[in-house]
C-alpha cells in the first residue's frame, strides 16, 4: 500500500496555513521567552551582561528595526519611558542608517529582528558599532548576522517562523522588551520589588489569556468575511493603542491587499477624517484606560460620518457599545502589556480576510520573509 506523504501538510501540523499554526503557537512562544528569564520571582537576563550600575548609567535607548519589529519598538518606547523613565527613540532602520544619528557613549542601541538578516537593520547595527555604542540584538534566528555582530543578544524563543506575516516572533519580541523594561525600572529604583512581582504575575497570565482570544476565531472569521470587499480600512488608537493599530493595519494589508492605515486617533481631524464614507470600516483600539474617553469620542466622530466601528477594548468597558458597532473584549492585564492581547484578534482578522479573498496567505505577492537587500 502506498503511503501518501505530503511534507508541506505535515510541517503545518494539520493547520491550513503556517500563519494559522504560528498564531496558535503564541501562548507557547510567550511562555518560552518569559520563563527562562524569571528566577525566584526576579528577572535574570544573563545574556545582557550588564550590572545594575551599568543599567543605571544608560542615558538613552535607541530602538531600531523594520516592519512589525519596529512596531514592537514603538510599544516598548511607552513601556520603557513609563516604567523606567529612560528616554527612548524609535527609528526605522532604513532611516536611522542614513540620518547620521546622534549617539552618545551612554546610549544603548537595541536592534530588533526576527530573521537577524534584514539588510537595513544590520546596517543600522554596524552604524552604531562604528560609533562604539553598546548594542543589543533581540533576535529570533540563532547564529544569524545580527545575532553574531551585536555586542549582546537576547533571543526570542519563537522557533522557526515560516509565514511572511509575523505573528509569534512579534509576540516574543514584545515579551523580551517588557522584561528589559521591568529589569531597567527596578535597577534604577523606579519600581519596588512588590511592583516587579505584580508585573511578572501579569506576564505569566498572558499565555492563557492569548489562548482564550484565539478560541474566538469563528466569531472573527464571520466578521472578516463581511470585509473581503473592503477598499480602505482605518485603524485608530492613542499611545500603546496607536502602536497596536500600526501592527493591526500592517497585518491586514500585507496578506489581504486591502488598503489600510493606522492613525493616531487625535490626528484624524488633521486630514484622515475626510476619507470616511458610509460603511468605511474603522478599527478602534481602546485598551489604555487613561486615554479611553478621548478615543471613544473619536469613535463617535467617525461613526457620525457613517463609519462602521469595530472596537477592541478591555473586558468590562461595555459602555463602548454605544460608540461601536462591533466589539471585541480582551481580558484584563497591566496597561503596558495590552498589545500582547489586543493584537490577537487583529491578526485573526487579517488572516481571515486574506483567506476569504483567496489570497496566498503565507506567501503574499511581492514580499519576502526576510529582506536581505536594500
Ligand atoms: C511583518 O509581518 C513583516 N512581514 C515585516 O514587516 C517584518 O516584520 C520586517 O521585514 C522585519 O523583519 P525582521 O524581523 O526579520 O528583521
Amino acid at each position: 500500500k502506498m503511503i501518501e506523504w505530503d511534507v508541506n501538510a505535515a510541517e503545518k501540523g494539520g493547520y491550513e496555513h503556517f500563519m494559522l499554526k504560528e498564531m496558535y503557537e503564541q501562548p507557547k512562544t510567550v511562555r518560552d521567552t518569559l520563563s527562562p528569564r524569571i528566577k525566584d520571582g526576579k528577572i535574570e537576563i544573563e545574556e545582557l551582561g550588564m550590572t545594575d550600575e551599568e543599567i543605571r548609567a544608560i542615558n538613552r535607548i535607541h530602538i531600531v528595526a523594520c516592519g512589525s519589529a519596529y512596531h514592537t519598538g514603538v510599544t516598548a518606547k511607552y513601556v520603557f519611558e513609563g516604567m523606567a523613565r529612560i528616554p527612548v527613540e524609535v527609528d526605522l532602520a532604513s532611516e536611522f542608517r542614513y540620518r547620521n544619528p546622534i549617539l552618545d557613549e551612554n546610549d544603548l542601541v537595541i536592534i530588533i529582528s526576527q530573521s537577524g538578516e534584514t539588510a537595513d537593520s544590520l546596517a543600522a547595527l554596524r552604524e552604531a558599532k562604528s560609533q562604539e555604542i553598546k548594542t543589543l540584538g533581540i533576535v529570533n534566528v540563532i547564529g544569524s548576522s545580527i545575532a553574531r555582530e551585536a555586542d549582546k543578544v537576547m533571543y526570542t524563543w519563537a522557533g522557526p517562523e515560516i509565514a511572511v506575516a509575523t505573528t509569534k516572533a512579534y509576540s516574543a519580541q514584545l515579551i523580551a522588551q517588557y522584561l528589559l523594561a521591568i529589569k531597567f525600572a527596578a535597577a534604577r529604583g523606579r519600581i519596588t520589588d512588590q511592583e516587579v512581582e505584580e508585573y511578572l504575575g501579569d506576564l505569566k497570565k498572558l499565555p492563557d489569556q492569548i489562548e482564550l482570544l484565539l478560541s474566538n476565531q469563528t466569531k472573527i472569521q464571520k466578521f472578516a468575511n463581511r470585509y473581503i470587499a473592503a477598499k480602505d480600512v482605518f485603524f485608530i488608537g492613542r499611545g500603546i493603542d496607536y502602536a497596536i493599530s500600526m501592527e493591526g493595519s500592517l497585518k491586514l494589508k500585507e496578506i489581504s491587499y486591502v488598503h489600510s492605515e493606522a492613525y493616531a486617533a487625535g490626528e484624524l481631524k488633521h486630514g484622515t477624517i475626510s476619507l470616511i464614507e458610509d460603511g468605511t470600516l474603522v478599527v478602534a483600539v481602546a485598551t489604555q484606560e487613561d486615554l479611553y474617553k478621548k478615543t471613544v469620542s473619536n469613535m463617535v466622530e467617525v461613526k457620525t460620518r457613517g463609519a462602521f466601528v469595530m472596537a477592541v477594548t478591555n473586558e468590562g468597558n461595555i459602555d463602548i457599545e454605544k460608540a461601536a458597532d462591533y466589539v471585541i473584549y480582551i481580558p484584563l492585564t497591566n496597561k503596558y502589556f495590552t498589545n500582547s492581547l489586543a493584537i490577537i484578534p487583529l491578526q485573526l482578522f487579517g488572516y481571515y480576510v486574506s483567506v476569504g479573498k483567496g489570497c496566498d496567505v503565507d506567501k503574499p505577492r511581492n514580499l519576502a520573509k526576510s529582506v536581505t537587500v536594500e
